[in-house]
């Protein structure tokens, strides 16, 4: 028998589901909203379900105690693309829905689940494992890293004015019909795919995506809004929910905004503007919004714009270390001699990274050299601190100093010269 490194008890067994086979969803979705606080799966939610993990890899735990086959742990993966610095979209295996019943928890089920589908992601040939953490202390005994952070604000329509040397509000805007996402699909791949941090939404999101109600993208009074170039090629979007509160008779609603992408400066002011123009509107109110938002730079008072709090968001897991450092591009030059720990034992390995300016790329890019080297390591870090720094949003002079990577502080500042970007890396999806 093949060991999976899964439950050896004899009451425990584990399957993989099949997504077509709807009573195996069924009992997979139980636990799993369960455990995320959700009531019982709806006929609604399984085809949503169904439709949404074509080609995933569902994982499930039954116990067989008592004679009844219950569904306790279950887990879902699947192949996607995260953008890394100056590269592009790298294949990754993204990890979601580890969920184990209250009943069954702290026996170790999701160590085993979570390590077996690692082994099998490295084994595939990927170099990078990717997940959003539900609380923050779980992941990091994986190997996983916070690799990108996101942030909430408020927009004080009432103090919004642009400056005059803000980009111009050029081009046209339109409302969009449930159902129509191609143009929206479109800006968001573009986007995704220069900024670290972006992750891949299939046909399977966007069609989801395009249908409106409680608990989806969009609920019943949503709405979405395209912006289009001069030329009328589509640079920018704008998907929001509102509330109609007031005051007496005073109107005092709030725009809800659920995603706002724009590959150009004019379409990203123009769709704010027009967000802030709103009548009966008083504050729009947005989460999963990049911590170095352009907006306040826009303004004449950017205090119209309150942020916070910042929460991690992607958390990075390295499979292959050279791999890894040699996906991305850098913008600074150095030589250093990393050493990666990693108590998974799954992709330790010390190397040296050389990034020569001459080498620089016409986008100032430069293509690293990584090479396994026996030599004294200048950085030793834990796998999980990679992840971290690896796109760019953490500072190696902040691990250094907080004691989580061994290196002298001139060594960390050099790290950091090396993985510094020019934007916070960032990820507005879910998954
Ligand atoms: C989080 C969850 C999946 C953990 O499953 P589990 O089978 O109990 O985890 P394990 O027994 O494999 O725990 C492994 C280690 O992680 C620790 N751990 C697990 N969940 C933790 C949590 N929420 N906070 C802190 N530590 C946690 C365990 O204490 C254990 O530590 P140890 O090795 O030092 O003993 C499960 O509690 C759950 O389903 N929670 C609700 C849904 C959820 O948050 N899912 C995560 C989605 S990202």
């Amino acid at each position: 028998m093949q060991d999976t490194g899964l439950p050896t008890r004899p009451e425990l067994r584990v399957t993989q589901v099949d997504p077509d086979d709807r009573e195996a969803l069924r009992a997979w979705a139980v636990p799993s909203r369960t455990s995320f606080l959700e009531s019982a799966p709806t006929e609604d939610s399984l085809d949503e379900r169904q439709r949404m993990v074509q080609g995933h890899r569902l994982t499930a735990v039954h116990d067989t105690v008592a004679g009844e086959d219950r569904v306790v742990a279950t887990l879902r993966t699947f192949d996607s693309e995260l953008t890394v610095p100056g590269a592009g979209p790298v294949d990754v295996d993204a990890v979601s829905t580890a969920t184990v019943l209250p009943t069954h928890r702290r026996r170790g089920l999701l160590s085993r689940m979570l390590t077996a589908d690692l082994e099998r992601a490295r084994a595939a040939g990927h170099a990078l494992a990717v997940l959003i953490a539900a609380e923050a202390p779980i992941y990091g005994r994986f190997g996983f890293g916070a690799a990108t952070r996101s942030t909430s604000l408020v927009l004080d329509h009432a103090r919004v004015a642009f400056r005059p040397d803000a980009p111009a509000a050029t081009g046209s805007l339109e409302f969009v019909p449930a159902g129509r996402t191609d143009e929206l699909a479109a800006v968001h791949d573009a986007a995704r795919r220069r900024r670290p941090g972006g992750l891949l939404r299939d046909a399977a999101w966007w069609e989801a995506a395009g249908r409106r109600g409680e608990g989806r993208w969009l609920g019943p009074r949503g709405h979405v809004v395209l912006h289009r170039d001069e030329d009328g090629t589509p640079d920018g979007y704008a998907a929001y929910d509102v509330s109609d509160e007031s005051v007496g008779r005073v109107p005092n609603g709030t725009v809800h905004l659920r995603d706002l992408t724009a590959t150009t400066p004019s379409a990203y002011r123009a769709l704010w503007e027009f967000l802030a123009s709103i009548d009966l509107v008083r504050v729009t109110r947005a989460s999963d919004r990049p911590v170095d938002e352009l907006l306040p730079h826009l303004l004449l008072d950017p205090r119209a714009v309150q942020t916070g709090p910042v929460d991690d968001f992607v958390w990075l897991r390295v499979l292959d270390v050279p791999g890894a450092l040699a996906a991305r591009r850098y913008l600074g030059c150095g030589t250093l001699v990393l050493r990666v720990e990693d108590p998974l034992g799954l992709a330790g390995a010390t190397v040296r990274l050389h990034v020569e300016a001459q080498r620089c790329g016409a986008d100032g890019w430069v293509c690293p050299e990584v090479t396994t080297t026996d030599d004294a390591p200048d950085v030793v870090l834990p796998v999980a601190e990679l992840g971290s720094v690896l796109l760019g949003g953490t500072s190696p002079v902040a691990l250094q100093r907080a004691g989580r990577i061994d290196a002298t502080p001139a060594a960390a500042q050099a790290l950091a010269t090396l993985m510094a970007t020019p934007e916070q890396p960032w990820c507005p999806t879910w998954f």
